[in-house]
């Protein structure tokens, strides 16, 4: 019965991104990578779209991108924030004239959208994907799905009352050195894979973002176990092809927080500026003074908090062993100091290995491509270069084609569903548990879900 549960919300979500792009599957397909142009619809066919949660992300990658180039695809029916001055310096931004809205039920009942974006705090996101989903909208959210298991049951409870559908917006699947990555596992060219070694470094710069502002709070985030490596452990469920089964982890919080020599609210108010390494000036960003300082009134949020707050009560290192319903293991390990951002990743098979250190967003690089060296036991190495392109290794722009464009094909198995979003943030709750009690923990009886070895990959053709 349980099993059943589990493809249901997989066979539904397959289902509605279909739905989404507006086209059936065995219509000739574009290619996932063919770009925004090919296809033309009329403007009464575009989806009606509204957004929830108009901060950076929200604004630039599920607004002004939208706008920019979806159009034909799509039109905002309305735009919803809780903070008011913050959603008109949105609206302004991405240059819209839908409606806005602080109440979200409102907003629901008086536009109805059959779209909605959930891109707010993460601890908002559960409440929002059941709500929109109960009045009548499919959902694409950001990451995590969810901060705790009850809230990931509480999904997936209310995803069986409804005939709509949740997609977990898992960019980084879409990069097309992972999809590289993904297609010589599947190909058989490693053997049978059996263990993972996964290392993900944020440079300074990066790792302090988390810990200005509500991210640096358990409460808010679910610590970067789920804000920030839902990413990562959704990486290896997808690339291993197996649910995982149990998580033994070691964290601890060294560098920023109560470890700080000095702290101030904010940077601007603080008097340790020239000493302070992660001193940021926030007045020389147009936008953000625009999103949130300008609006700071409403909420007290601090966009440029001091990272050495006392109330940090998340880690800045994290190591976890993973096993595998299938029998892999993986090691992991996320820092938030490193002196550069990228991460290495290496599969171990029976025939061979498969390595990569990727490094992210250096400007003094000029290494113009990413990649993967496969190892064979016997026999010459062979190497897979991938140009690098776009925002987030080139994931955000593929998967905003394949939400809105008709006849985007899924070759990788890069949508993700509630199934998806609930396993990958299942893995960091295990591991926040198992760094509290230093015990092993178990995936299966956090939630409904019993891990299973393969997933079911059948699209439905709506
Ligand atoms: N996939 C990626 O690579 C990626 C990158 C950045 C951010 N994100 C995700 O996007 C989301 C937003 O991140 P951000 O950096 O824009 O944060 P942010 O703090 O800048 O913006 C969040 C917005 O949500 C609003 N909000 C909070 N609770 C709300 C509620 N109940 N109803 C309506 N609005 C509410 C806040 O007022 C704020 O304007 C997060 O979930 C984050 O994990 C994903």
């Amino acid at each position: 019965m349980k099993n059943n549960e589990n493809s249901m919300s997989r066979r539904k979500f397959l289902a509605v991104s279909s739905a989404i792009a507006g086209t059936s599957l065995a219509s000739p397909a574009s290619s996932l990578y063919a770009g925004t142009n090919n296809i033309k619809v009329t403007q009464n066919a575009r989806k009606r779209i509204a957004l929830v949660g108009t901060g950076i992300r929200g604004m630039r990658m599920f607004g002004q991108d939208i706008v920019r180039n979806y159009s034909d695809y799509a039109e905002f029916v309305a735009l919803c924030d809780i903070n008011p001055g913050r959603l008109a310096a949105a609206k302004d931004m991405i240059g819209v004239d839908c409606p806005t809205y602080t109440d979200f039920d409102r907003m629901m009942r008086e536009t109805n959208p059959e779209l909605v974006f959930v891109i707010t705090d993460d601890d908002a996101h559960e409440r929002l994907i059941n709500r929109a989903m109960e009045l009548g909208a499919n959902v694409v959210t950001e990451k995590p799905m969810a901060i705790d298991e009850k809230q990931i049951q509480s999904i997936i409870d209310a995803d069986k009352t409804n005939n709509k559908t949740c997609q977990v917006s898992f960019n980084y699947r879409y990069a097309p050195i992972r999809a590289a990555m993904w297609e010589v596992l599947r190909s058989g060219e490693l053997g049978e894979l059996t263990s993972v070694d996964f290392n993900w470094y944020l440079d300074h710069d990066h790792g302090a973002r988390y810990f200005r502002r509500w991210h640096r709070l358990m409460e808010k985030g679910g610590s970067l176990w789920v804000h920030k490596a839902t990413h990562h452990f959704d990486l290896l469920n997808w690339w291993i092809d197996s649910d995982p089964e149990v998580v033994y982890a070691l964290s601890d919080l060294e560098v920023f927080g109560k470890n700080g020599p000095f702290r101030a609210p904010n940077c601007r108010s603080c008097p340790h500026t020239r000493e302070c390494r992660h001193y940021w000036d926030i007045t020389r960003d147009n936008t953000a003074m625009r999103l949130y300082v300008d609006n700071e009134h409403y909420d007290g949020y601090l966009r440029d908090g001091c990272v050495y707050r006392n109330d940090v009560n998340i880690f800045d290192k994290h190591t976890a062993t993973i096993g595998y319903k299938n029998g892999v293991q993986a090691a992991y390990s996320l820092v938030c100091y490193s002196p550069y951002a990228g991460y290495r990743i290496g599969f171990s098979g029976t025939k061979g290995r498969m390595d990569a250190f990727i490094e992210e967003n250096n400007p003094l690089s000029n290494v113009d491509f990413d990649q993967a060296i496969i190892y064979p036991n016997s026999g010459r190495r062979r190497f897979i270069n991938v140009p690098k392109r776009g925002g987030h290794g080139g994931g955000d722009k593929l998967i905003m084609d394949q939400i809105f464009i008709p006849g985007s094909e899924d070759p990788y198995k890069s949508s993700a569903g509630i199934r998806d979003g609930a396993l990958s943030c299942l893995v960091g709750i295990a591991a926040r548990k198992s760094v509290a009690s230093g015990q092993p923990v178990k995936i299966e009886g956090l939630t409904s879900i019993v891990p299973q070895v393969q997933k079911e990959y059948k699209r439905i053709i709506v």
